[in-house]
């Protein structure tokens, strides 16, 4: 039977090509996203291959996450890849810093993740592969801040990491890997034009890496070049 990813935010960006490059490997491909009627990308792929379901959630809403985990029980899920997220706005330099959107980066990239997964879990649990990914970010490492600025993501994807490191201790008893990615600077609307990476590269680098994953891998945050990166 093909294995089968859920990938959240997956109608423009990393998540679209994500879903590209498994449904190429003749994956199920879960792709969830905000607005599935406008989501014409996605609408274009499962016209081309009939394997996509799209399905809605916004991964801020309990609501969304009630509703899609009932329309998924007792369906195994191989990979659960948390990708949507939030920068925030573009201007959040010191003395401009709006709390209530500092709250609305954390609730994407940070609490919607741990729920998400809180919801999910036997159907990753009940799958042959049993893999959470959180879609981490390098500035999100402390150690490699030698610039200061975006204190919002920085602090938002610092948080998912630690998130990531607990779910790995959480949930091992499971025998559930999970970990963190950094997809590399990215030209999707988020990363900006000046990016050097197209997003269908990255998923590619992504895809290699989430196939050769082995428990021993589980509380890591990797690059998609395949290093292991320091927080
Ligand atoms: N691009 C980079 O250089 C880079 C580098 C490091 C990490 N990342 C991370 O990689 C991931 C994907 O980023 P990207 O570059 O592909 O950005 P993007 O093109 O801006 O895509 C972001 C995706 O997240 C979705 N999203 C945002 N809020 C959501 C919510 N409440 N519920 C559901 N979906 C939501 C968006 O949906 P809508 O279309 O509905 O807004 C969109 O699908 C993010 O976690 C980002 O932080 C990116």
């Amino acid at each position: 039977m093909a294995e089968t990813i859920l990938i959240t935010g997956a109608n423009r960006g990393i998540g679209f090509e994500l879903a590209c490059a498994f449904l190429t490997r003749g994956w199920q491909v879960l792709t969830c996203c905000r607005d599935p009627e406008q989501a014409a990308d996605l609408q274009r792929l499962d016209a081309e291959s009939g394997k996509v379901e799209i399905l809605r959630l916004d991964v801020a809403e309990p609501d969304q996450i009630a509703t899609l985990t009932a329309a998924l029980a007792g369906r195994p899920i191989d990979i659960l890849f948390h990708n949507a997220g939030l920068f925030g706005p573009r201007d959040q330099a010191f003395g401009n810093t709006d709390p209530e959107q500092w709250l609305e980066v954390f609730r994407v990239n940070v609490i919607a993740p741990q729920k998400l997964t809180e919801s999910l879990v036997e159907n990753v649990a009940g799958s042959g592969r049993k893999t959470v990914a959180i879609m981490g970010s390098q500035l999100g490492c402390i150690g490699d801040n030698s610039s200061g600025a975006w204190p919002i993501y920085r602090t938002s994807k610092a948080a998912a990491h630690m998130l990531m490191r607990t779910l790995a201790f959480d949930l091992k008893a499971r025998g559930i890997t999970v970990v963190a990615f950094h997809p590399g600077w990215v030209r999707t609307r988020m990363g900006g034009a000046e990016a050097p990476l197209e997003p269908a590269e990255a998923a590619a680098g992504l895809t290699r890496q989430l196939l050769s994953l082995n428990p021993a891998d589980s509380g890591s945050l990797i690059h998609m070049d395949g290093r292991r990166l320091g927080w």
